[in-house]
């Protein structure tokens, strides 16, 4: 690998799991008590607005009780001290990578604490607890046209370009907590691998991807990735 080696991290669900917020996937997942067709797609916002904003609306809610963790935590860490090519890619819509101090950070599937015009396509910072309440927009001024700023399936991710980019430049790719299931996310590991990058997982459990991985560690986030984090930094030095 290269001295000053560029570092990609992709995460997932499963790195907020210890601070208490559930998975989408598997026993207790978001997606066993709600079709993703009813409250995740732009079809879904069109037929029944009221149960696809209370679906965020509680979602937000229960950020408001939960702290980042040991591997949000070591990541800001991580971003701190690494002085060349560092981008954490989150597929996560909590902000417990920026609440922990993570800077360099994107989150492709956006945010529960913002909210998206469908009048003037701002994206607002959103800190109320109800968003289908016919709110004006703080750039246009149009009412009851924000909807949450999540990236719904059949819409494009944010900052691809940026993305594609960091992972073509990566001599290191890191993936944390996320099942594999949900494209592009799970074929970053290809693109980096492709352009030259070592692959690494860790997870609780192999992901459907897993075998693209030149090395895979299993357990809890909150424990490998600060072991990860020392590793990296003691090299460093
Ligand atoms: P999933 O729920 O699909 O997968 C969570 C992953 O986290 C699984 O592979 C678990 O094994 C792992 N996991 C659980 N607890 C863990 C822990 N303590 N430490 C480490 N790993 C753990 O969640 P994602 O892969 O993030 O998209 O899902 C991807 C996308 O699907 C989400 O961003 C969301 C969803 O539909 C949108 O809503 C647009």
């Amino acid at each position: 690998m290269a001295d000053h080696p560029n570092i990609v991290i992709l995460t997932g669900a499963g790195v907020s799991a210890e601070s208490g917020l559930a998975t989408f996937r598997g026993p207790d997942g978001l997606w066993e008590g709600h079709r993703v067709e009813d409250v995740c797609t732009p079809e879904a916002l069109a037929r029944d607005e009221a149960l696809v904003q209370r679906f965020y609306d509680e979602r937000r809610e229960k950020l408001a009780s939960v702290e980042p963790n040991a591997a949000h935590r070591a990541l800001a860490r991580l971003d701190a001290e690494w002085k060349s090519g560092l981008l954490l890619v989150t597929q996560n819509v909590d902000d417990l990578h920026e609440r922990a101090g993570s800077k360099r950070l994107i989150h492709m599937h956006g945010e529960l604490r913002s909210a998206l015009c469908r009048a003037c396509s701002a994206r607002s910072p959103f800190a109320g607890a109800d968003m289908g309440e016919g709110l004006a927009c703080p750039e246009c001024g149009a009412a009851g046209r924000l909807r949450p700023d999540i990236v719904f399936f059949g819409e494009m991710p944010y900052d691809m370009e940026a993305i594609d980019r960091a992972l073509m430049e990566a001599d290191l790719f890191v993936s944390v907590g996320t099942s594999g299931n949900v494209y592009p996310a799970a074929g970053f590991v290809q693109t980096a691998r492709y352009c030259g990058a070592h692959t690494l997982e860790m997870n609780l459990e192999p992901s459907l991807g897993s075998t693209l991985f030149h090395e895979s560690r299993g357990g809890p986030a909150g424990e490998l990735v600060p072991a990860w984090v020392e590793e990296m930094l003691a090299d460093l030095g």
